[in-house]
């Protein structure tokens, strides 16, 4: 799927661009991502495992997002870099094709901006619109109060946890919660 360039303000009212990624942006998707990955705990992988993906291997991602019928991922382009990105996977079984989930990540310098409200906007957007969708759904490791307040915000409440989902590099366990937001326009 692919989310056509839109101009958005920032908080600090600098500009920002959200688009799909081109082929052309894997390699600042790659550097992004083992970036965001290492400057916080709240992401599921490691910068280390990020070293294993080669440039060719985030090529194939990037084209398999855009020609997926049931992906939208946008990300977020500031003075040409690429500050965050966030996706929404709509599922396509009979049985769960009513839900869909979503997975986000911005650099730490781009925090409280309104990124992640303006990716929230354009992703619930997208769902409402998808023929069937009625939940969206996602999860947050245990202490992400910023992510969790966000979420909160869109109207996703928490339906259930993990106990000791994550264990984290120092030996700590933590709990992931999980969340759904029920769209208004569907039962
Ligand atoms: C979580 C994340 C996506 C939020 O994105 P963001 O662009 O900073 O979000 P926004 O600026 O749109 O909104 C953040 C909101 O949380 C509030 N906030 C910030 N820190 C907070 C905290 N510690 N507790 C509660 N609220 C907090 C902000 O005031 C803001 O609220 P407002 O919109 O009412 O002013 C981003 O911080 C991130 O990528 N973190 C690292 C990766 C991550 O945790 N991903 C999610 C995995 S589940």
């Amino acid at each position: 799927m692919i989310f056509h360039p839109k101009e958005i303000t920032l908080k600090n009212g600098k500009k920002a661009i959200l688009k799909t990624p081109e082929i052309s942006d894997a390699a600042g998707m790659l550097a992004y991502i083992k970036k965001a990955c290492g400057e916080t705990d709240f992401l599921l992988r490691t910068p280390e495992e990020w070293e294993a993906v080669t440039l060719e291997k985030e090529e194939k991602w990037v084209k398999n997002q855009r020609e997926s019928k049931n992906t939208l991922a946008i990300t977020c382009f500031i003075d040409g870099e690429i500050a965050g990105n966030c996706e929404i996977s709509f599922r396509s079984g009979t049985k769960t094709r009513h839900r869909a989930v979503i997975g986000i990540a911005i650099l730490q310098k781009y925090w409280d901006l309104g990124i992640g409200s303006a990716f929230f906007r354009e992703m619930i957007a997208a769902a409402e619109a998808h023929e069937g969708t009625e939940i969206v759904e996602l999860d947050f490791i245990e202490g992400n109060s910023r992510a969790r307040a966000l979420y909160e915000k869109f109207g996703f409440r928490i339906t259930g946890m993990i106990p000791n989902a994550v264990k984290q590099s120092d030996g700590s366990y933590k709990n992931e919660y999980q969340m759904q937001l029920i769209l208004p326009s569907k039962p």
